[in-house]
C-alpha cells in the first residue's frame, strides 16, 4: 500500500531491463509512491528490452543513453530535466555488465580489454553520471542518488570474479562523490548492497542458483527480493533519510553479519 513517500518528487532510474530487473520494480514503486520518473537504459536495452511497456504502464519518458558516454548522459540530463520541468530529486544507478562473466573466464585469465569495459559499465558510469549531473546542477537540494552493489566488495566470493573489484570502484565513487554533492549541494550518496537476487544480470554468475539457496540459508531473514530493495529504494529517496550520506548500507537479511549459520551445516 502506497504512503505517497515520493509525492512531488522527480527522478531518474537507470536500468529496467524487463520485469526481473531490480530498477523495473523501483520504478513500479517510486510511481505507486507518488513520484513523476524518467526511465533510460542503453540503446540496445530498448530494442532489445522491455522497457517501453513500463514506460507506457508507468506514463514516463523512455531515454536511450550508453552510460559509459558522457554525450549521450549529458543529452539525457538536458531531456529529462525538460520533461521534468525542474531539477531532479533521486536518482537510481542500477547498471553491471561483464563480459568476462558472461564468458566465464577464470578470474586468473580475464581478458583486460574487457576487464576495461566491465569497470567502465559497472563502475564508472556511476562517477560520469554524478559529475555530469553536478556540472549541470541537475539534482535539488536534498536528493538521493542511489547506486546497487554487492557485498563481494568487501568479501571473497571468487565466481563474482571481476565484478567485485567494480563494486569496490563504485562504493568508493559514493563515498568520494557523496563529500562533494554534499558539501556543494546537500545531496546524499549511498550504495546498497543487496542480497542475490534473480535477474538478468544475477543469473550470469557462475553457480548462482547454488549460490542463491546458500546465501538464503545465512540470512536470518532468508534473502531479500527485488521488490523488498524496491521498498529499501524509495525510503532513501524520500524525505525520511535526508541525513544518510557516503554510506553502504546492506540490504541482505542479515547474510553481512553471519559468520556460519547452524543451518547451513544441517542440511549439508
Ligand atoms: P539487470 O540485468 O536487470 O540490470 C542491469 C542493467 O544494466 C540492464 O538494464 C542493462 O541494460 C544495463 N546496462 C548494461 N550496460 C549498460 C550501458 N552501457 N549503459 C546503460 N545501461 C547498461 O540486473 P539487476 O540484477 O537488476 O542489476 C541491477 C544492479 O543491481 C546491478 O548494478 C547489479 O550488479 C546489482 N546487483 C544485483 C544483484 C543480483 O543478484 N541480481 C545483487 C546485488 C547487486
Amino acid at each position: 500500500m502506497a504512503n505517497q513517500l515520493l509525492a512531488g518528487k522527480k527522478g531518474l532510474i537507470f536500468g529496467a531491463l524487463d520485469e526481473q530487473s531490480i530498477a523495473w520494480k523501483v520504478a513500479e514503486k517510486a510511481h505507486e509512491e507518488g513520484a513523476e520518473i524518467v526511465l533510460t537504459n542503453a540503446p540496445v536495452a530498448l530494442r532489445m528490452g522491455k522497457i517501453q511497456e513500463l514506460g507506457k504502464q508507468l506514463g514516463a519518458e523512455v531515454i536511450a543513453a550508453d552510460a559509459t558516454s558522457n554525450e549521450d548522459l549529458a543529452s539525457l540530463f538536458d531531456t529529462s530535466l525538460q520533461i521534468l520541468g525542474g531539477k531532479i530529486d533521486f536518482i537510481l544507478h542500477s547498471i553491471g555488465m561483464s563480459i568476462n562473466v558472461r564468458k566465464k573466464k577464470s578470474y586468473t585469465g580475464l581478458n583486460h580489454e574487457w576487464m576495461h569495459k566491465t569497470l567502465d559499465i559497472s563502475a564508472m558510469s556511476f562517477h560520469r553520471v554524478m559529475q555530469i549531473a553536478l556540472q549541470k546542477d541537475a539534482v535539488a537540494d536534498w536528493g538521493s542518488i542511489v547506486a546497487l552493489t554487492y557485498i563481494a566488495a568487501q568479501r571473497v566470493f571468487p565466481d563474482y570474479s571481476e565484478m567485485a573489484d567494480a563494486k569496490a570502484l563504485l562504493e568508493s565513487f559514493a563515498r568520494s562523490f557523496g563529500y562533494h554533492f554534499g558539501t556543494e549541494k546537500k545531496v546524499r550518496v549511498n550504495t546498497i548492497s543487496q542480497s542475490p537476487t534473480v535477474t538478468t544480470a544475477g543469473s550470469g554468475v557462475k553457480g548462482f542458483d547454488e549460490f542463491l539457496s546458500y546465501a538464503d540459508k545465512m540470512s536470518p531473514l532468508g534473502n531479500a527480493d527485488a521488490s523488498q530493495c524496491a521498498d529499501f529504494c524509495v525510503v532513501m529517496f524520500s524525505d525520511l533519510t535526508r541525513m544518510v550520506t557516503m554510506q553502504n548500507l546492506y540490504h541482505d537479511g542479515g547474510f553481512s553479519m553471519m559468520g556460519i549459520n547452524p543451518s547451513v551445516l544441517i542440511d549439508s
